[in-house]
C-alpha cells in the first residue's frame, strides 16, 4: 500500500487547522511535518507549539521530519506534541544509533533521512534499525524545488536491500514530487510519497485524487 504524506510546509499557516482537515478529508494517509532550525538547513519553519496545534485537527499519523542539528536534543519534546514517527538526518547526528534508540525509547517509529549529496552507504547500516528510510530528492530547506534525478538510484539500492533481507522498512521520498513524475520514485521502490506544493497548489481534493490514481498502478 503506497502512502501519500502531504507536507504542511506548503499549507496556509494562517489557516493551518482548516488545511489539515482538508487533506485529511481528501484521503491523505499521513501528515508530513517539516521542522527546520536555520542551522542544518538555511530556513526556519516552525517547532513544537505549531506541531501541537496542528495535531488537534486530525487523527492521522504524524510523520515529523526533523531538519535540525543534533535532533536527539528534542526527541521527548516532539513525542509530547504528538509525533508518531521522528525522522532524523544521518548528516545531523553525532551518534545515529543513539538517536534512533532515543526515538524508540519514547515509543515512536524512527526514520533516517539522507540528503541528495550523501552517499547511500552512510544509511545502509541502519536500514534494519529503523521503520523508514527517507531519500531526499531535493536539497532540504524549501518547498517547490525540482526533483533531482540522481537520487532515484539511491531509492533502488535501498529497495534492493529491503527486498533481499525481507525487511519491513518503508522507503519515503521527499522533494519535487508531482502527479506527473511520481511514477519515477514509485518505479524505484518508494512507498511513502511526500508532496507539498503539488498537494496544496490548486485544488487539494483533486490533487490527492490524482496522486491516488497514480498509486493504483503499483
Ligand atoms: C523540503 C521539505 C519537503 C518539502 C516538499 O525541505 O522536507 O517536505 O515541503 O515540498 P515540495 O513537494 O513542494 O517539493
Ligand atoms: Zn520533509
Amino acid at each position: 500500500m503506497i502512502k501519500l504524506a502531504p507536507s504542511i510546509l506548503s499549507a496556509d499557516f494562517a489557516n493551518l487547522g482548516n488545511d489539515i482537515k482538508r487533506i485529511d478529508q481528501a484521503g491523505c494517509d499521513w501528515i508530513h511535518v517539516d521542522i527546520m532550525d536555520g542551522m542544518f538547513v538555511p530556513n526556519i519553519s516552525f517547532g513544537m507549539p505549531v506541531t501541537k496545534a496542528a495535531r488537534a485537527y486530525t487523527k492521522k499519523y504524524f510523520d515529523v521530519h526533523l531538519m535540525i542539528q543534533e535532533p536527539i536534543r528534542y526527541v521527548k519534546e516532539f513525542k509530547a506534541v504528538g509525533a508518531d514517527m521522528l525522522t532524523v538526518h544521518v548528516e545531523a547526528c553525532e551518534d545515529v544509533q543513539a538517536t534512533i534508540d532515543a526515538i524508540h525509547a519514547e515509543g515512536m517509529d524512527a526514520g533516517l533521512a539522507c540528503n541528495p549529496e550523501t552517499p547511500v552507504e552512510d544509511i545502509v547500516p541502519f536500514i534494519d534499525k529503523v521503520e523508514m528510510i527517507l531519500i531526499m530528492t531535493v536539497h532540504p530547506g524549501f518547498g517547490g524545488q525540482s526533483y533531482i534525478d540522481e537520487c532515484t538510484e539511491k531509492i533502488e539500492i535501498v529497495n534492493a536491500i529491503v527486498n533481499e533481507y525481507n525487511l519491513k522498512t518503508l522507503i519515503e521520498v521527499d522533494g519535487g514530487i508531482k502527479v506527473d513524475n511520481v511514477c519515477i520514485p514509485l518505479d524505484a521502490g518508494a512507498n511513502v510519497i511526500v508532496a507539498g506544493s503539488a498537494v496544496f497548489g490548486g485544488n487539494v481534493e483533486e490533487n490527492v485524487k490524482n496522486f491516488k490514481e497514480q498509486f493504483q498502478n503499483f
